[in-house]
Parts: structure tokens; C-alpha cells; sequence
């Protein structure tokens, strides 16, 4: 057996433990609305009774992050997509290992913000091989597949000039990451890409348009999550409203 495989196998073995939670994941283009929506969705959990944790890829673990500043920074930049691919996945290996793995053994659902659907959008539409692509998620994730994925759909438009908006807002850090910087074009893709994939696998994604309120959204994404888990949620209230209008962000 080849080391890759060796690796693999054994993340598959420990996929295999008691998982009580549920895993969620998040994604979308710059400025989908992201982690407004994630936040929303964690106190709706909790009104619920249902413990949550709250997560983001690149990062989630003191070694991802350390990851996470390199590929932002695009220091890694040069190494190609191809490279950067196998970073994203070195990150994701730890935050499953030290993070999401623990959280569901112990019950807690988990909520991650962007996963290994965004390095098959980022990494794939900047050209590196889907085969490639596919091992590198079996070496990474192992068994652990999101439950469900939230597609947050906006136009690069819309969520260009949010995060233009936003960059404005905070005064400082207010360069763009390594990914924002990309043309429109690039963006375009992105978004088609992430759309064939919700399409691909039907029964894992939900696809929700962000283009309208904070509110809109967080009860669309409520009404999905409560579709896809009645067991769970079957008895969690109506999907009522939410009065509170925090930024459309990230
Ligand atoms: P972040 O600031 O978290 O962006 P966002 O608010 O849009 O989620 O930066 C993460 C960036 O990294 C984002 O541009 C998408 C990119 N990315 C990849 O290219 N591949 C990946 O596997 C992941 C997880 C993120």
C-alpha cells in the first residue's frame, strides 16, 4: 500500500467512530453572506437545544490558521494552484482531526464556513485536475462528508461590492485577500461551478439566494436545515421571522 493510501485508509477507520452531530457546511462566493447567515443559523440551533460550533476553512485549528495566513497572504502564491490545493488540504486534514471529528463525537452539530467544496470551485476553476482534486479529499476528509451544505448564491456584483463595502467599513486590514483580488470573469466561474456541483449532488446542498435580506436568507436557510433534519428539528418552532438585521458579510 502507498503511503497516500495508507494515510487515507486509516482517516477512513477513524470516520468510522460514534458521529452525533451534524455537520453543515457553508459556501459561496466574496460576500455571499456567509458568516452573518452561519451566526443566524447557530441561534436558531441553540433556541432549538441544540449545541453548535461555529468553524471556517483555511483554518479552524491553531495549525490551519498558521496555514491560513500563507495562502491569503498569496505568499504561497507562486507555487501554483496545484500547490496551493495541497496546502488547503494539509489544513483541512488538521481542523477534521482536531476540531469537526471531536465536535460530532461529542454531539455538537458544526458549522464550517466554506470546506472541501471550495478548493473543487477555487482550485478546480483555476485548473487543477479534478482526479487530483478527488484524492486529495479522500487523503483530508476521510468520512467526513458535510450532512448538508448550504450554497449561499449571490452575483459577483453583489457580493464584490459587499466586500468592497465591508473593507470600507473596518477602516483598517482593508487589502484584499489572495482570492478576492481575481477578475470578475473569475468569479463568474466560480459561481457556475458552485451551482453544477448543488446540482451534481442534490440531496446534500441546499441552494439559497442571498441577493435578498439578512432576514430572507436566514429563514430560507432555516426552512431548509429543518427539511433536512425533521428528526432533529421536526418540533423547533416555526421558521418565525428574525427581527434582528445584523451586516450581510462574508
Ligand atoms: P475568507 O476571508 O475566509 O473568505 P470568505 O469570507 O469569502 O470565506 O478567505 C478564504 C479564501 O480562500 C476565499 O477567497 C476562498 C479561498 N479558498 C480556496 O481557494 N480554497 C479552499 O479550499 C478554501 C477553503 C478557501
Amino acid at each position: 500500500m502507498r503511503d497516500e493510501e495508507r494515510v487515507g485508509a486509516t482517516r477512513e477507520a477513524l470516520s468510522e467512530l460514534p458521529r452525533q452531530g451534524r455537520f453543515i457546511t457553508f459556501e459561496g462566493g466574496e460576500g455571499a453572506g456567509k458568516s452573518t447567515q452561519i451566526s443566524r443559523l447557530k441561534d436558531r440551533l441553540n433556541a432549538a437545544g441544540i449545541s453548535a460550533i461555529v468553524t471556517r476553512e483555511p483554518g479552524g485549528s491553531p495549525t490551519a490558521e498558521t496555514i491560513r495566513e500563507l495562502l491569503l497572504s498569496g505568499k504561497v502564491k507562486p507555487l501554483g494552484a496545484e500547490m496551493e490545493a495541497v496546502m488547503f488540504a494539509a489544513a483541512r486534514a488538521d481542523h477534521v482531526d482536531e476540531k469537526i471529528r471531536p465536535a460530532l463525537a461529542s454531539g455538537d452539530w458544526v458549522l464550517c464556513d466554506r470546506f472541501a467544496d471550495s478548493t473543487r470551485v477555487y482550485q478546480g476553476e483555476a485548473g487543477v485536475d479534478p482526479a487530483f482534486l478527488d484524492r486529495l479529499e479522500a487523503v483530508a476528509v476521510g468520512g467526513y462528508r458535510p450532512d448538508m451544505t448550504v450554497l449561499i448564491d449571490v452575483s459577483p456584483d453583489v457580493g464584490l461590492s459587499r466586500v468592497a463595502a465591508r473593507s470600507g467599513a473596518s477602516g483598517s486590514s482593508s487589502d484584499p485577500d489572495r482570492f478576492e483580488t481575481d477578475t470578475k470573469e473569475v468569479h463568474m466561474r466560480r459561481r457556475q461551478l458552485f451551482l453544477d456541483l448543488a446540482a451534481s449532488e442534490p440531496s446534500r446542498f441546499a441552494v439559497i439566494d442571498g441577493g435578498t435580506s439578512a432576514d430572507a436568507v436566514a429563514n430560507e436557510i432555516w426552512q431548509a436545515v429543518r427539511a433536512r433534519f425533521p428528526v432533529d428539528l421536526g418540533h423547533a418552532g416555526p421558521a418565525a421571522p428574525d427581527a434582528r438585521r445584523d451586516r450581510i458579510g462574508g
